[in-house]
């Protein structure tokens, strides 16, 4: 990383309540939504402390994404809690910079083309049903943890090229969990908890098994030559010799980007049609006139505008990812800031999305902004960020959320369960909903599974 190389911007305003050492870490650990929210009103761009590194807060629109797009040369992704990602996955491309990044990237696109993406509506409903026909009228869930599940099937069936046990589902869990709630309090704790050997034991022993549960699928794809057609057989033709260890990397990183972040969206968009039955009622309206009996398939997405208004208001008011960052490469202007070298910079979505003047009631939720006779905010909404560090998994994610989205709301209504309604936010790398619990009734007959099971 490089250090900055001149005087830090002398017309940026200081956020208050900086404490010695800690600086903002405070509110950043124990509310950092609502923090960040106010520390946007002190300027398009603001200075707080993490810790004792300055992190510039850009919070206008505009510059965020001028900041996203401007050309390769002046941003690096930066550290702070998304390089910590690399504890995670290994050196995989959620960590990479510059141009190892570029050489990532270009190795795992071929496997997010939307041609091929599109073909995968019938493995992610077959894995949606694996689940869901194991529901039983009446029962208690946890949304994010049941998503989480098909999520993991479907995301592990393409990485791999063959189904994996839900058991591969319920191992990794806790097994991510556990590395996301250290990474992200690792991020935000003044004292080097990697610098105690229990701590650092007990994350390196999770860091294991998760290499092992992932391992032991890369290598059983490595002896099976008809597993085509999957993220990895992908790699291989880009790439005929790979390094496993760089293998079991990206299949880290596309199954840790491709879980968390689709089962949160899912949980909260359950939580909100509770909430909203009217809305609940035009998605039902919709996903029963445009598929009737038949099961979903990509030819249908263009037939969907409800459901896809409901996922733009859900990334909306929930965005998964609070916080990320960059870094200058070289000294760029930015607006009428001129920022040095190795200056880090942040942006939070879902900040930006709670924003009164682009989004009128903005902690309301209201799929109807979205309909295209409604002002729209400039710039365009970027959920999936933009430029170089774009999500490689946008389109994969449309297809994944429409799919579970029709597939479950086809069979199950899920109602809050008595003292689980007010549901709080709860930050680690991604913003999930704390303690959210939901009973499922299903809304007809069982239904005639053979007729779902051909893609
Ligand atoms: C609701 C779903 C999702 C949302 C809202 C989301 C959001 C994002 C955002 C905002 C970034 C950019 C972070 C930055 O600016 O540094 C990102 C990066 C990334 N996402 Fe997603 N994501 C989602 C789903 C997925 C899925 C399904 C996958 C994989 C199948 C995935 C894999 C990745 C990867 C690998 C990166 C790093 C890209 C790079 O470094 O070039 N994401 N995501």
């Amino acid at each position: 990383m490089p250090k900055p190389t001149a005087a830090p911007p002398p017309n940026v305003p200081t956020v208050p309540g900086a404490l010695p050492v800690i600086g903002h870490l405070g509110p950043l650990a124990y509310h950092p939504l609502e923090f960040l929210l106010a520390a946007r009103r002190h300027g398009d761009i603001a200075k707080i402390h993490w810790g004792r590194l300055p992190v510039y807060l850009v919070s206008s629109a505009p510059l965020i994404h001028h900041m996203l797009l401007d050309k390769d040369d002046a941003y690096n992704r930066s550290g702070v809690l998304l390089d910590r990602l690399e504890d995670v996955t290994g050196p995989g491309l959620v960590a990479a910079h510059g141009k190892e990044h570029r050489r990532q990237k270009s190795l795992l696109n071929p496997a997010f083309h939307t041609n091929r993406l599109n073909t995968l509506t019938g493995l992610m409903r077959e894995e949606c049903d694996r689940v869901i026909t194991a529901w039983k009228p009446g029962q208690v869930i946890d949304p994010e943890q049941e998503m989480f599940t098909i999520a993991t099937l479907a995301a592990s069936r393409y990485i791999f090229g063959a189904p994996v046990g839900k058991d591969f589902a319920h191992a990794f869990r806790p097994l991510l969990s556990h590395m996301f709630t250290e990474v992200a309090l690792r991020a935000r704790m003044p004292l080097k908890l990697e610098n105690i050997p229990a701590i650092t034991r007990r994350f390196a022993n999770s860091r294991h098994r998760t290499d092992d549960l992932i391992g032991s699928e890369v290598r059983a794809f490595l002896k099976d030559p008809h597993r085509t057609r999957c993220v990895l057989s992908y790699m291989l033709q880009h790439n005929p010799r790979p390094d496993t260890g760089e293998l079991i990397a990206q299949a880290a990183t596309v199954l840790i980007g491709g879980t968390e972040t689709a089962a949160s969206t899912l949980a909260w968009l359950w939580h909100e049609l509770a909430h909203h039955p009217a809305a609940e009622q035009r998605l039902h309206h919709e996903i029963d006139t445009v598929l009737g009996d038949t099961p979903i398939a990509a030819d249908h997405f263009p037939q969907l505008p409800y459901t896809q208004l409901l996922i733009h208001e859900t990334l909306r008011l929930h965005h998964p990812t609070w916080v990320n960052f960059r870094q200058t490469h070289a000294i760029t202007e930015l607006g009428t800031t001129t920022l040095p070298a190795g200056t880090t910079l942040a942006y939070s979505l879902p900040a930006l999305y709670r924003d009164p003047t682009l989004y009128p009631k903005p902690r309301h939720f209201d799929p109807t902004r979205w309909e295209s006779d409604q002002p729209q905010p400039q710039p365009p909404f970027f959920p999936f960020s933009a430029g170089s560090y774009k999500c490689i998994g946008h389109n994969y994610a449309q297809i994944l959320l429409r799919t579970l989205i029709t597939t479950i709301g086809f069979r199950w209504t899920l109602r809050h369960t008595p003292g689980h309604a007010v549901v709080k936010e709860k930050a680690r790398l991604t913003v999930h909903p704390s303690k959210l619990r939901m009973t499922v009734t299903p809304r007809r007959a069982t239904p005639n599974l053979t007729a779902c099971a051909g893609t």
